[in-house]
């Protein structure tokens, strides 16, 4: 069966219920269920897992694995507490490249058949383990494959220390698969336990409560008590050291790392106490950051206890930390509340980055999270653009059926998801939408939910039958329809206002040495960079670096901006720089702009290939995926 042909019912209540499997459509019985039942019942459809969750659902994992720097190989077992719901002979686990050895049920692991179905290129292959009625646990024995898309194997030369190795994963959206069997559903929750062997020299650690200090068994333990969907499945392994930053907050990294790391993000302890004035208590304990070689494909990614975070952030002067309240503030959207499907995206990032916003506001003020708000409007505008206004993909909700859903996730999920609950915001009053939001988080906490559950909730919770609010709202227009509705709120921001000022001065010839730029943070420089002319000569470039030094900038975000200017204008003196910066890092969101300006010529093509050709065996597999398509 395919995935798209079964209909799920959302977590919470399968247990008290009868399910007929069948090929097209799930049916229950609506009549013997209570009306809080009913309620909680929702159809959730993940087109993008075999799991039939409905039927045998996996509840608690323990993991035991090796992780084999030589073989670039993680081999174990993943023994699962399962509940048996339909009573049935079989239970599906997702895999994808992963060789399944043996499967064994029960405690006293009595071996059983099991069988891999036919493979999707995305989606990998079905597990289908057989079991009995009565069976409530199922261990595989695995081993992952050197190419599993979720790892990344870095030799020393790719690390801070170029003395030791490091593995790291990035699960999210549907990788966790090629490194663990598992049932890869965002509408599934588990705990877990881990039991992690690697070299001795090394330390592990996991989404999970962490060791804080390298032992000298290379066995590390680990708990995730909480109950978190498979993509927040997060493992690490390398030459690391811990740093207190506050009660409950610290810093993974590598130790040539760790000084600029504590200094970057000492204030991130003051941002936990701002999430929770807003939202409520933090459920997940401790809040630490784990930072990454500059191989990391992602900003951050929000594994629950454990940020992974690039080091494209440490600029020095602390000005790319909202990326931190970010990752933070997806321990309520997201980790707590979760995006059902991947349909549901928008659940998880609209609204973490409307928080992220939210606690920037509250720790440094108005005109600061103004400017992270137009920043973020333009990239809106350029990739609705991009898209096409009528594209089905600028639509809050989602259909990625049949595709890879990493690549249909766009800052429409992001920044329209956030501009929507503005508009929400400023239809009730920020007071009125605090409150609702911070029911939403505690009615559906350690639950996945998905877009019809939560407008359910809106019209019951907040438009409560307010006919004239409901069409202020316009749900329709908002989340089911392609662009941007008309009535959205464009962002401002003064402190960008002065940089227009600043920029117009340039551009009516006032030499860049003589603008007055004191005081700008790299958001003010990001907004002058994006603003230049597309078309600018040498002498223009020239100007602006001699003055400004954009092209020796230490802050990741001005130099990329800048490269797509020095690519466009043919401006060789950024050649070195740029050729450094492409095979250092490996953040996609930066590769991807600046290798598709190179592209766009034939002999600007010739470069990119030439520096891909080198950059590659840095880059992770999420980065490369995109890459190939691109440049192929
Ligand atoms: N969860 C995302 C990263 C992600 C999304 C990984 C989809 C795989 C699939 C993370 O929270 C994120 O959004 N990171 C952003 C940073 C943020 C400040 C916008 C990034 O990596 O650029
Ligand atoms: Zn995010």
């Amino acid at each position: 069966m395919k995935p798209y042909q079964k209909y799920l019912l959302g977590l919470g209540m399968a247990g008290s219920l009868h399910l007929t499997a069948c090929t097209t459509q799930t049916t229950t019985n609506t009549e013997t269920m209570t009306t809080a039942q009913q309620a909680q019942q929702q159809v959730s459809e993940d087109v993008h897992s075999y799991a039939e969750p409905t039927k045998a659902v996996a509840r608690h994992l323990d993991l035991d694995i090796a992780v084999n720097f030589d073989s670039k190989t993680i081999s174990g077992t993943a023994s699962y507490a399962i509940d048996n719901l339909a009573k049935g002979n079989e239970i599906i686990f997702d895999t994808r490249g992963l060789q399944i050895e043996k499967v064994f049920l029960g405690d006293n692991k009595e071996e059983t058949t099991f069988r891999l179905g036919e493979t999707d290129k995305f989606l990998g292959q079905p597990l289908y383990v057989t079991i009995k009625p009565e069976t409530n646990r199922v261990t595989i024995k695995y081993k992952t494959s050197p190419d599993a898309a979720a790892l990344q194997w870095l030799n020393p030369q790719q690390t801070a220390g170029k003395k030791h190795p490091f593995l790291f994963t990035q699960s999210q959206a549907i990788l966790a698969r090629t490194w663990i069997p598992i049932q890869d559903s965002p509408g599934i929750r588990i705990t877990y336990n881990a039991k992690v062997s690697v070299p001795k020299e090394l330390m592990a650690v996991m989404s999970a409560e962490n060791p804080m200090e390298k032992n000298d068994t290379g066995v590390y333990s680990f708990q995730m008590k909480q109950q978190i969907p498979s993509y927040l499945m997060a493992l690490s392994v390398g030459d690391m050291v811990f740093s207190e930053v506050g009660p409950q907050t610290g810093i993974y990294a590598e130790p040539a790392t760790i000084e600029a790391a504590a200094y970057e993000f000492a204030e991130m302890d003051k941002m936990l106490v701002a999430a929770e004035k807003i939202y409520g208590k933090y459920r997940w304990d401790r809040y630490d950051l784990l930072v990454l070689p500059p191989s990391f494909p992602f900003g951050g990614m929000e594994n629950p206890r454990l940020t992974f975070v690039t080091p494209t952030v440490l600029a020095k002067d602390r000005s790319l930390t909202s990326l931190i309240a970010h990752e933070l503030a997806h321990s309520w959207s997201g980790n707590l509340v979760t995006n059902a499907t991947w349909n549901d995206f928008w659940l998880n990032e609209g609204f973490t980055v409307y928080f992220e916003r939210r606690i920037m506001e509250e720790l440094y003020g108005k005109p600061y999270a103004d400017m992270l708000a137009v920043l973020g409007y333009q990239d809106l505008t350029n990739t609705i653009k991009e898209l096409g206004a009528e594209s089905e993909d600028t639509r809050l909700k989602l259909d990625l059926e049949g595709r890879d859903p990493d690549e249909g996730l766009t800052d429409i999920a992001y920044e329209k998801g956030n501009l929507f609950l503005r508009h929400i915001e400023m239809a009730v009053g920020r007071e009125r939408f605090d409150e609702f939001v911070n029911k939403y988080f505690n009615t559906f906490a350690f639950q996945s939910t998905n877009t019809d559950k939560f407008l359910e909730f809106l019209r019951t919770d907040l438009i409560k039958g307010d006919t004239e609010l409901a069409e202020k709202i316009d749900i329709e227009g908002w989340v089911f329809t392609a662009g941007l509705p008309e009535d959205h709120i464009k962002p401002t921001s003064e402190r960008f206002a002065q940089v227009e000022e600043t920029y117009t001065a340039w551009k009516n010839g006032k030499p860049a040495s003589q603008l007055i730029t004191k005081d700008w943070s790299s958001h003010e420089w990001l907004h002058f960079i994006r603003m230049l002319p597309a078309n600018m000569n040498q002498q223009q470039m020239q100007d602006l670096d001699k003055a400004f030094n954009f092209t020796n900038s230490g802050n990741s975000e001005v130099l990329a901006a800048w490269f797509i200017h020095a690519i466009n204008n043919n401006y060789i003196t950024a050649d070195k720089a740029l050729e450094t910066f492409l095979t250092n890092v490996g953040r996609r969101k930066f590769l991807v702009p600046i290798y598709k300006a190179l592209a766009a010529t034939p002999e600007g093509k010739k470069k990119a290939l030439a520096i891909y050709a080198k950059a590659r065996p840095n880059y992770h597999a999420v980065s490369t995926v995109t890459l190939d398509e691109m440049l192929k």
